[in-house]
């Protein structure tokens, strides 16, 4: 009797296409019930999130938070990465789609709430810092105190080869802002996204 092939890995770890449809039609109905809570209209594409965590050093990583994961496209990146040493914390305040999260990947500590208090997360679970912190929080549209505590906060947890990785689709537009909070920020322009847009990759908090 033939053996049945082999599963992929990379398959086996990434939601089935139905499910994608799904995750584009929540993402959908949050953005036309939440705006600019949820900024965008459909979730990251593969190319994004893989644009996301290049460079990440994944042998080192003991630590990654993910921010505004939404319906988890980046996280399934990180699932599909990270070694089985590094812990993955990924934070969504809305409670359809953090459900969602937490189905689709029962190994990762999805914890359904307010990212502005992430670094209490952390503490709670005696962990002293992250390597990477990415968000895909819609910080532009934040009020300016707690986009200002999201990003100190990060800068603070930061271990100091670390990065604070922020999603945007509007390619290059808020490159200021961040440059005002970060000494070396780079920008990763993603073509095959949903709108188009890319990541800033920052490091050396201004303080
Ligand atoms: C632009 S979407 C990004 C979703 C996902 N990361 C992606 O790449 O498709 C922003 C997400 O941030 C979430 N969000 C907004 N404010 C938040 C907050 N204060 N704490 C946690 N999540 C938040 C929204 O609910 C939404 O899912």
């Amino acid at each position: 009797m033939p053996h049945p092939a082999p599963a992929d890995p990379h398959t086996a770890r990434h939601p089935a296409p139905t499910s994608q449809g799904r995750d584009r039609w929540l993402m959908a109905k949050k953005f036309l019930t939440r705006g600019r809570s949820v900024a965008s209209f459909a979730p990251s594409s593969r190319a994004m999130a893989r644009k996301m965590l290049d460079g990440i050093d994944w042998d080192s990583a003991r630590c990654i938070v993910e921010l505004g994961a939404g319906t988890g496209p980046i996280t399934a990146e990180l699932v599909a990465r990270a070694r089985p040493h590094t812990k993955l914390l990924v934070v969504e305040i809305d409670p359809e789609m953090g459900g969602r999260l937490k189905a689709k990947f029962p190994q990762v500590d999805v914890v359904v709430g307010d990212a502005c208090q992430f670094d209490r997360l952390l503490a709670d679970r005696g962990i002293p810092q992250a390597d990477h912190v990415l968000s895909g929080l819609p910080l532009p549209s934040f009020p300016a105190d707690l986009r200002d505590g999201v990003l100190a906060t990060s800068a603070r947890v930061l271990s100091p080869a670390g990065t604070f990785r922020q999603l945007t689709v509007m390619p290059l537009i808020y490159y200021r802002l961040y440059a005002r909070y970060f000494q070396d920020v780079r920008f990763r322009f993603v073509a095959r996204n949903l709108p188009p847009g890319g990541v800033y990759v920052c490091r050396g908090y201004r303080g």
